[in-house]
């Protein structure tokens, strides 16, 4: 009983209750005075904080990247040279559905990996899809508002969903993924992770490659029927919770296969898709995975809110010798989530030990609330440039400059665009089992859905390949 820490009020102060308020008599109404309560109950009123806007339900875990290869030829990264091991946390997780969304159901998945390296972090925060169903950023909140409820009815609606997707043809790709069997994943132990945009390397000579980068799964590829889907929900929301947490508590660490594809700089006007194209991958007979190394998730977290709730990823963390390309939903998502983390986790967010970078961080902002940074040993260099010995630029870690030339203009990102041939390959690597269920998988998914829209849809299918089209018309009859 002596060794149990001693209950304090969050001042320090030790509680001598914690079971009784403080009220006129043993049937009278409670004091104003009694502020232990009135703390517990102000906590309880902000124990929640804003959800993410998307992918607000999540897993996490954190683990190793171990680099086994030598692409020092590519880049300077100090994460990325032979033999380097690098602590890491990796949140995964639905798109659309809210924070208590149940986790068996069919939409992509987020592989968002924050890499803590001694150049600062490296955030890679991506999905189990190398596609996504827009190209330019402009649609993101429009295609997202599809996957959210009605204003109206607060229902999910297929008809919005279909609406968009038939009217935006650079979304098949990605909506075949969907709908083929990896759309339905187990657990995130058994999904591939892609970086999906095109990044830079840089090397040690300043020279420049396009990189795209692969995860993929060692425990091999497994997912769930819709029918089967549906009888884990009626037993758990939580599959995807219960299997990555325990597979890490029994020592059953999951790893995956890190592999990068590497396009010399000036190859990227000469290939017939436009390569920073989020919605077209590159061919691996073109441009072959090369390993790099393996990542392993090995601990679960302490604190769930603290650790995972609270990790924001930014694809605008990058390092030294990873560098951004002009995919122009890249760009987007450069701004897009720190702002995100200002309004859901508050101006300090870095500051969070889950975020913290585990290298020094010398920087000049100041204040802002819930600030608990120190001003160190040298109160004077609060400003820069200044004459008191306060943090200095590095030149030695600029990046070669980044060719790009055209006249500003809003293009019609549709036009000389094959919307086609890339879901065509994919199709074509199904067999009749795996078209079978892509059929009846649509056709589920269209129920309600005006006929004109799944027309329009069919249309689309049509392009792709006629037995696409007439698979689903006919799935769509039973
Ligand atoms: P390859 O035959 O060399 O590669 C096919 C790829 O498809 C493999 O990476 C495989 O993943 C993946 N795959 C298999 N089934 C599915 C599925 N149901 N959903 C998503 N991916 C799947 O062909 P190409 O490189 O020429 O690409 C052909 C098509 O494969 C592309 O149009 C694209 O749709 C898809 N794909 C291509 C990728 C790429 O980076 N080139 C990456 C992922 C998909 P795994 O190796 O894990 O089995
Ligand atoms: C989460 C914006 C496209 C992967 C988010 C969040 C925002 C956002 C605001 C919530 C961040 C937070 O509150 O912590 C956008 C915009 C996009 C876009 C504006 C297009 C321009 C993509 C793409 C991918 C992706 C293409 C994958 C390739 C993710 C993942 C998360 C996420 C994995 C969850 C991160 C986590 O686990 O905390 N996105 N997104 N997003 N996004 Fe995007």
């Amino acid at each position: 009983m002596n060794n149990k820490p001693k209950l304090t009020t969050t001042g320090g102060a030790p509680i001598a209750d914690n079971q009784n308020s403080i009220t006129a008599g043993p049937r009278g109404p409670v004091l104003l005075q009694d502020y232990q309560l009135i703390e517990k109950l102000a906590h309880q009123n902000r124990e929640r904080i804003a959800e993410r806007v998307v992918h607000a339900k999540g897993w996490g875990a954190f683990g190793t990247l171990t680099i086994e290869h030598d692409i020092s030829k590519y880049t300077k990264a100090k994460v990325l040279q032979p033999g380097a091991q690098t602590e890491m946390i990796a949140r995964f997780s639905t798109v659309a559905g809210e924070a208590g969304a149940a986790d068996a159901e069919r939409d992509v998945r987020g592989f968002a990996l924050k890499f803590y390296t001694e150049e600062g972090n490296w955030d890679l925060v991506g999905n189990n899809t190398p596609v996504f169903f827009v190209r330019d950023a402009y649609k993101f909140p429009d295609f997202i508002h599809t996957q959210k409820r009605h204003p109206r009815t607060n229902l999910r609606s297929p008809t919005a969903m279909w609406d968009f997707w038939s009217l935006s043809p650079e979304s098949l790709h990605q909506v075949t993924i969907l709908f083929s069997d990896r759309g339905l994943p187990i657990s995130v132990r058994h999904i591939n992770g892609y970086g999906s945009h095109t990044f830079s390397l840089i090397n040690d000579q300043n020279e420049r490659f396009w990189v795209k980068f692969h995860f993929k799964t060692e425990q091999g590829h497994k997912h769930w029927t819709n029918e089967e889907a549906e009888q884990v929900v009626g037993k758990t929301r939580e599959s995807t919770q219960e299997d990555l947490f325990y597979a890490i508590e029994k020592g059953d660490f999951p790893k995956w296969k890190f592999q990068v594809q590497i396009m010399p700089e000036t190859d990227a006007d000469l290939t017939p898709y436009n390569p920073f194209d989020l919605t077209k991958v590159w061919p691996h007979s073109d441009y072959p995975c090369i390993d790099v190394g393996t990542m392993e998730l090995n601990r679960n977290p302490d604190n769930y809110f603290a650790e995972i709730e609270q990790a924001s990823f930014s694809p605008s963390n990058i390092v030294p010798g990873i560098g951004f390309s002009p995919d122009k939903m890249l760009q987007a998502r450069i701004f897009s989530y720190a702002d995100a983390h200002r309004h859901r986790l508050g101006t300090h967010y870095e500051s969070l030990p889950v975020n913290a970078p585990k290298c020094p961080v010398h920087h000049y902002h100041k204040d802002g609330a819930m600030c608990f940074k120190s001003n160190g040993t040298n109160s004077d260099a609060y400003y820069e440039p200044n004459s008191f010995n306060g943090p200095v630029e590095q030149p030695d870690v600029a990046e070669p400059p980044l060719k790009i030339s055209g006249d500003a203009d809003r293009y019609d990102h549709r036009e000389g665009n094959d919307d086609y041939a890339q879901p065509r390959a994919l199709f074509n690597l199904f067999d009749d089992g795996q078209k079978a269920r892509l059929f009846s998988n649509i056709a589920a998914a269209m129920q309600g859905v005006p006929d004109e829209i799944v027309e329009r849809q069919l249309k689309h299918f049509e392009l792709v390949d006629p037995a696409y089209a007439a698979g689903v018309r006919e799935a769509l009859k039973g």
